[in-house]
């Protein structure tokens, strides 16, 4: 049976001139940069190499670039650093309905145990945050605002510059999770967000996982959540994973510039599986109609459980995803569905596919065959309540 691998917002093969590129720094290039004799410069001239890259990339400078263990790290970071320093002006923190669960409990763990006031902003019906929600949400003691980029469930894609401006304008920290937003969106550079503090990681875009970045833009500082040595411009404390960093920064000028998840390849096999998901009379698509990231294509399957319709399509070969690859396996509802104005009974039902560049239109042809199977097979047996 031949895989078919519709799951690249969970996450992406490592490219292999990206993994090319690493192995230097898993074999000959093994010092501490922190080291003083020769062993310990090689591996830093290669970090400051990297840094440099990743700066010049962004157009940032490379002090504004914070080397992570991945998308959560540099998100708690961003949000435990930045809330914590600007405590002493407010305590008022927005955030939207949709957010991934690194940034929603974050917040969650800053008002239960910090006395942080959280607020999460509802979206529409296209899971968006219209820019006046924002404007009336925002108080004189509001510090810190975090709004995606793009959504990881339904694709959905954030007005986000316009978010920042309406936080730089008033002086508030803005801070945008766009882990899922590179390789797949236009990327000019780093200020195009309006961000102040943005998360990057790099196993979305062909790159290796435990492997992130956070841009803090300069002379913002905030508070370190990891402590011991001087690291990251006494950000992050601990010796740094060389080969996973250069392997995030070859990613990032490999496919980032010119999105990896190309528009022109991948539009075709979207619209093909949106107009089959149109067709069944069981499935509902779910996301906005035009801002949405190209490769992710959702729905609702009415009165069939996700994870009875993945399991049947894993039998099958198939691998797909029923939203955030972290919830999968849980039986708690979508909160990105229960936020959209859906029935409640749908919330459960969520199926995503998401395309990456090696999938072809004779995939899209074979899952057009199958889910229908698929979701007859997962339908509940009337009066029995079992999952058939
Ligand atoms: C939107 C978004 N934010 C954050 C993360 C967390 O990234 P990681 O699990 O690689 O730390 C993910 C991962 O799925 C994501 O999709």
């Amino acid at each position: 049976m031949r895989t078919i691998y519709f799951d690249h917002n969970a996450t992406t093969p490592l490219d292999p001139a990206v993994r090319e590129a690493m192995l230097p720094y898993l074999g000959e290039v093994w010092g501490n940069p922190s080291s003083v004799h020769h062993v310990g410069q090689r591996a830093r001239a290669a970090l400051d190499d990297a840094r440099d890259r990743a700066a010049r990339l962004l157009k940032s400078k490379p002090s504004e670039v914070i080397f992570t263990s991945g998308g959560t790290e540099s998100i708690n970071l961003a949000l435990f650093g930045a809330a914590r320093l600007r405590k002493p002006q407010g305590r008022h923190l927005i955030t939207s309905a949709v957010e991934h669960h690194a940034v929603l409990h974050c917040f969650d763990s800053l008002a239960a145990k910090e006395g942080f006031e959280v607020l999460r902003l509802p979206v529409n019906l296209e899971g968006r945050v219209p820019p006046e929600v924002l404007t009336k949400a925002l108080r004189p003691d509001t510090t810190l605002v975090s709004i995606q980029a793009a959504n990881n469930e339904i694709g959905t894609i954030q007005p986000v510059a316009e978010l920042g401006a309406l936080c730089r304008q008033r002086g508030i920290l803005f801070h945008t999770d766009a882990v899922q937003w590179f390789g797949k969106e236009p990327f000019a550079d780093i200020h195009q967000f309006n961000a102040d503090l943005v998360s990057i990681c790099a196993h979305k875009f062909y790159g290796p996982k435990g492997a992130g970045l956070l841009f803090i833009r300069s002379p913002l500082l905030p508070d370190p959540i990891l402590f011991g040595g001087g690291h990251e411009n006494e950000r992050r404390a601990g010796t740094e994973n060389l080969a996973a960093i250069v392997g995030l920064v070859e990613a990032l000028e490999r496919f980032v510039p010119t999105p990896v998840f190309s528009r022109t390849q991948l539009s075709p096999l979207a619209d093909r599986l949106k107009a089959l998901i149109l067709s069944l009379p069981e499935t509902t698509f779910v996301g906005a109609g035009e801002h949405r990231l190209v490769n992710t294509i959702s729905c609702l399957v009415a009165g069939v459980d996700s994870i009875a319709l993945l399991a049947g399509l894993d039998l099958e070969g198939i691998c797909a995803s029923s939203g955030s690859a972290c919830s999968a396996g849980s039986l708690s509802p979508s909160h990105v569905i229960s936020a959209l104005d859906v029935a409640p009974r749908l919330a459960n039902s969520l199926v995503r596919f998401s395309l990456g560049r090696q999938n072809t239109q004779s995939e899209v042809d074979h899952l057009a065959k199958i889910l229908p199977l698929v979701i007859h097979r997962s339908l509940p047996v009337k009066g029995t309540g079992f999952v058939g």
